[in-house]
């Protein structure tokens, strides 16, 4: 069992949907506890700077507000490049932890939070337990993350709307969406908005792959497509597509969307295109009922792996239980992109959507 008295929980990295769902989660059910609970601002931010910037949660601030039916997220979260060297921050987050008094931490994040947070409590000799969270639904050995159902559904509601004006111009509309590293979230949406063709990241296509599929429509009698592309996708040659550069010198994902346009209205006149980018309306939108529950469980097991002695670890979904890994396990995974051999990209080939490879 545990001797707890007192967590903090922190959000961090990109944030999507769900995000408060969790907070108010993992609030109440460490309350019942009769755990205090420090809410960290800003990601690590609220650790390791200096003063510290954070607040006392009780379960009046989620339990009588809208805010656990709202995006974004309550604390703030931190989506930044490392500033400062990884042993500074390590030390400074343990500092801040210990000057709290904080027994344990509960970190809310993706892949790449998990590997950087949980460094710091490495180095720091600190607990925690993390909770998945992505829009890109990449976070290792969870079938899902929190907010990836909800950008989903944002994405397909996206191509209903861009359907009724791409047949009434008799265009092939191009939606392109997140997904720096991952395409399940341009595959999950493409199947939901019935697109003709879905580019992703993991699985090469060609220019002419793409122009038959259009055909194929044509052909048919069809006077409109859709076509999903993952802002992660490279060109047929392999080179990235980055729009501006971000405060730490770092190139931002986007463009491919207009590449693409540009390529087949060159290469062929059967449809005109267009082209949306869908951008941070992604991470937005209140959580579907999905994402609403996934995190109210994975919040209250977060709560029930501390109060049992286990830390270390993130919980996660697998095979529609809850469950939790080892920290070092998830870490050691790395980002986990769309598998092409999954059923979801053989059930988009099998009623005709083109998504690459030939
Ligand atoms: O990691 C989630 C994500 O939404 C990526 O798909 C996207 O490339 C990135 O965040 C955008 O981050 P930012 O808001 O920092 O531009």
């Amino acid at each position: 069992m545990t001797n707890i008295k007192k967590i903090g929980v922190l959000t961090s990295g990109g944030d999507c949907a769900g995000l408060n769902a969790v907070l108010m989660a993992v609030v109440n059910a460490a309350t019942k506890q009769g755990w205090e609970v420090y809410g960290i601002h800003d990601g690590t931010d609220g650790l390791t700077n200096r003063p510290m910037s954070y607040e006392v949660l009780t379960e009046s601030n989620f339990s009588n507000s809208p805010w656990p039916r709202l995006a974004g997220s309550y604390l703030g979260s931190l989506n930044t490049g490392v500033k400062e060297s990884q042993e500074v921050l390590a030390e400074r987050f343990g500092e801040g932890v210990r000057e709290l008094d904080l027994d344990a931490v509960v970190v809310v994040g993706g892949d790449g939070s998990m590997n950087i947070v949980s460094n710091y409590c490495k180095m720091a000799g600190v607990k925690m337990v993390g909770i998945p969270k992505t829009i890109d639904n990449d976070t290792p050995l969870t079938e899902f993350s929190v907010g990836f159902n909800t950008a989903c559904q944002v994405c397909t509601n996206a191509l209903d709307d861009l359907m009724t004006t791409a047949r009434s111009h008799h265009r092939a509309l191009i939606l392109e969406v997140m997904g720096r590293d991952a395409g399940h979230l341009a595959m999950h949406a493409a199947l939901a908005g019935f697109a003709d063709v879905c580019l992703v990241p993991e699985i090469p296509y060609t220019l002419q792959g793409i122009v038959n599929k259009l055909e194929d429509v044509k052909k048919t009698g069809r006077t409109s497509a859709l076509i999903v592309v993952s802002e992660g996708v490279k060109t047929e040659k392999g080179e990235a597509v980055t729009g501006a550069v971000n405060m730490v010198g770092e190139k931002i994902n986007g463009g491919i969307g207009d590449y693409l346009s540009g390529l087949i209205n060159a290469n062929y006149k059967g449809f005109q295109t267009r082209v949306t980018k869908l951008g941070h309306v992604q991470r937005s939108g209140n959580p579907t009922a999905f994402d609403r529950s996934l995190a109210v469980v994975l919040g209250a097991e977060a709560v029930n792996l501390l109060a049992q002695g286990h830390t270390d670890r993130m919980v996660a979904l697998a095979r529609g239980q809850v469950t939790s890994f080892a920290l070092d396990e998830v870490v050691a995974a790395g980002t986990t992109g769309l598998d092409a051999n999954s059923s979801y990209v053989k059930a988009a080939r099998a009623i005709g959507m083109y998504v690459g490879e030939i």
